[in-house]
């Protein structure tokens, strides 16, 4: 039953084999580039067999809601975070109560984020509230600079920006440590030690097998990996953990980020370390339709933390796909299609209510919702939600980030 730290042995040497680019002919899912070409979005099952990783089955959810005393997060329960790695030696080590730590992130592209920003760090505090363990944030601003046009300046202020979204969401001041790569790693020896030994580790022919990276990257690139990877490592933070190596880390993230952590994992044994462990989710559908994500350089496809509550109702009516008839007449002969449609897809993440979920599918299906009613539901949701995020993002004191992003010891026992 139970894993072992070390997983399985399909797992070992990822670096080495085609399954680092997942680019068939229907779908292509890298961290830099996620389409496909059904409206139906990407084939995640597919993915899970390309990359090795293992499907949440329902008795991963029985046992996470055994451990925690709770219905497991709707994000769970529907199969949005679909896929995982050593999830179960998590929850042996949660129930031998051995400590772990959550570690997740964000590259700070834009000050707007848009709705698909929060999916994971939504998750993130489920999972912080769930099992009550340290986090951390790592601010990619660094990442940012060396891909994006933007100055090192621009880049580390987008990071504390976003910093203040990320806060509005709830996380526990006494459990989460955030972090700007570009302020933080020059500071910390054991961050930096760290990636050294991972940058040891990785020749270039395998990040140039992973990440597909050429003769005519940045130096800045190609080393950027063992960046992303250091904090899954525990003696990364000693503020918190001191000097143990042995806390296991559990990384929420969008299954594109996986690549890194396929490294990280390979390297992981190598240095002594515990492998992370990974939970999937699928990625947050543009209002265009599930063939891309929602993206912030394109502001028609997405829905800002920013926007009025106009242009959330003019966004979701003028661009979300509609999997309705063409017509009232059609739509009521023929029913919908909720697998492509826009609206039923942003309220299967928002959406609470599992049963009155599943009858708006069943009458919207059937033909008897029409397109603009199901729309108006998905638009009295968001309206207020985005609403009350900003009115906390507002509230949030230059004092309280500083707080949150100062290296200090988080209430954590071990
Ligand atoms: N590379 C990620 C991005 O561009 C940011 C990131 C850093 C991250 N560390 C992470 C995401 C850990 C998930 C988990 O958004």
């Amino acid at each position: 039953m139970a894993e072992t730290e070390t997983s399985t042995s399909k797992e070992e040497d990822h670096t080495s084999k085609d399954e680092n680019k997942f680019n068939d002919s229907n779908d292509v899912v890298t961290p830099w580039n996620v389409t496909s070409i059904s409206s139906e979005g990407v084939d995640y099952n597919k993915l899970i067999d390309h990359f090795g990783s293992e499907k949440i089955k329902p008795e991963l959810l029985e046992r996470v809601e055994k451990l925690t005393g709770k219905p497991p997060h709707r994000f769970l329960r529907r199969g949005i975070f679909f896929s995982h790695r050593d999830m179960n030696s998590i929850l042996n080590d949660f129930e031998n109560k051995k400590p772990f730590f959550l570690y997740t992130g964000r590259g700070p592209s834009s000050e707007a984020m848009h709705l698909g920003h929060l999916i994971p760090f939504i998750f993130t505090k489920y999972l912080q509230d769930a099992f009550d363990v340290p986090l951390v944030i790592q601010l990619t601003d660094d990442e940012k600079f060396l891909w994006k046009d933007l100055t090192v300046e621009k880049a580390n202020e987008f990071a504390y920006e976003n910093a203040k979204d990320i806060i509005a969401l709830g996380f526990d001041v006494n459990k989460t440590f955030i972090f700007s790569d570009i302020d933080y790693i020059g500071s910390s020896t054991a961050f930096y030690q760290n990636m050294i030994k991972i940058q040891k580790c990785v020749t270039f022919n395998q990040v140039k097998g992973i990440f597909g990276f050429n003769d005519s990257d940045s130096i800045g690139k190609i080393s950027f990996p063992a960046i992303q990877a250091a904090p899954s490592f525990s003696n990364s933070f000693p503020d918190i953990f001191g000097s143990r190596s042995d806390i296991h880390c559990l990384i929420p993230c969008a299954i594109d980020q996986d690549p890194y952590f396929r490294m990280t994992r390979d390297v992981a044994p190598r240095l002594g370390y515990p492998k992370p462990a990974l939970l999937h989710s699928q990625f947050f559908p543009a209002l265009q339709g599930a063939q891309t994500k929602m993206s912030a350089s394109d502001p028609n496809s997405s829905i800002f933390l920013t926007d009025e509550a106009e242009d959330i109702e003019t966004k979701i009516n003028k661009y979300a796909y509609s999997g309705g008839g063409i017509t009232v007449e059609e739509h009521r002969k023929k029913g919908g299609n909720c697998d492509v449609d826009i609206p039923f897809q942003y309220l299967k993440f928002f959406f609470e209510d599992d049963q009155k979920l599943d009858e708006i599918k069943e009458s919207y299906n059937s033909g008897k919702l029409l397109t603009g009613e199901l729309k108006k539901i998905l638009i009295d949701i968001l309206k207020p939600m985005v609403r009350s995020h900003r009115e906390r993002r507002a509230a949030i004191t230059e004092k309280e980030v500083k707080q949150f992003m100062t290296p200090r010891k988080l209430a954590f026992d071990y």
